[in-house]
């Protein structure tokens, strides 16, 4: 016997795919979950960039991912010339990398939608000036004086709108990699358009 690869015929590729959407649903729901945040790569002019974004929409049936971001920062302007991201999360020994074309909402029922489910604190950060990423001579966080320990009221925050976006990620590719004392195991699965997902083991 091939003691270099030990198969686990228990585990099947359809109860790996279903936790990944498990653990991802749990991150958009639960703030300390380490599914809460994925890193969210994207090309910039210079080369690959990576950042933090948080989990706002996880949408199993139509297979997408969603975040919010101010459409002044420059993940925006990489995203228009380039949709094609990679978001990468880490918890509880498994490690999910979610590939797809991204799709900006500005002005459509989208982001309205989300917006209205924006709490105050959150939409502070669309209220900064200048925008995010512009050279300043002190450290700054760029919000009025007056909301640096308090959130805006409902009026005052509604100047963020103009600044606020979603941007959904239509997944063709998802990979699993489970981390284990007794050897990694590692699957993905893609699909083309809205066809089902077709997965695969691979040696991790
Ligand atoms: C834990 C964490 C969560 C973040 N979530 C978001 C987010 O949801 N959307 C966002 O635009 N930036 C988020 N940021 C900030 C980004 O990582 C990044 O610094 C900022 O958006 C500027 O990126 P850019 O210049 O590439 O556009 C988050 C940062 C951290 C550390």
């Amino acid at each position: 016997m091939d003691m270099r690869a030990t198969p686990t015929p228990s585990l099947t590729l359809t109860a790996v795919l279903d936790s990944c959407w498990a653990l991802l649903a749990e991150g958009q729901r639960l703030r300390h979950s380490p599914f809460h945040q994925g890193v969210l790569a994207t090309s910039a002019a210079r080369g690959p960039t990576a950042r933090y974004v948080v989990m706002r929409q996880v949408d199993r049936e139509r297979g997408v991912l969603g975040f919010h971001t101010d459409r002044r920062s420059e993940k925006w302007g990489e995203l228009e010339r380039d949709p094609r991201v990679s978001l990468c999360f880490f918890g509880q020994s498994v490690q999910i990398r979610a590939e797809g074309r991204a799709t900006r909402h500005t002005d459509d029922a989208v982001a309205d939608l989300a917006w209205k489910r924006t709490g105050l604190m959150s939409r502070r950060c669309y209220l900064a000036s200048p925008a995010p990423g512009t050279g300043v001579e002190q450290a700054a966080s760029g919000l009025p004086q007056h909301l640096s320990t308090q959130r805006p009221n409902e009026s005052e925050s509604a100047a963020g709108r103009a600044n606020f976006a979603v941007v959904t990620v239509q997944l063709q590719r998802i990979e699993w990699l489970h981390l284990a004392f007794d050897g990694h195991r590692r699957a993905r699965f893609s699909r083309a358009g809205n066809s089902p997902w077709s997965g695969q083991w691979l040696v991790p």
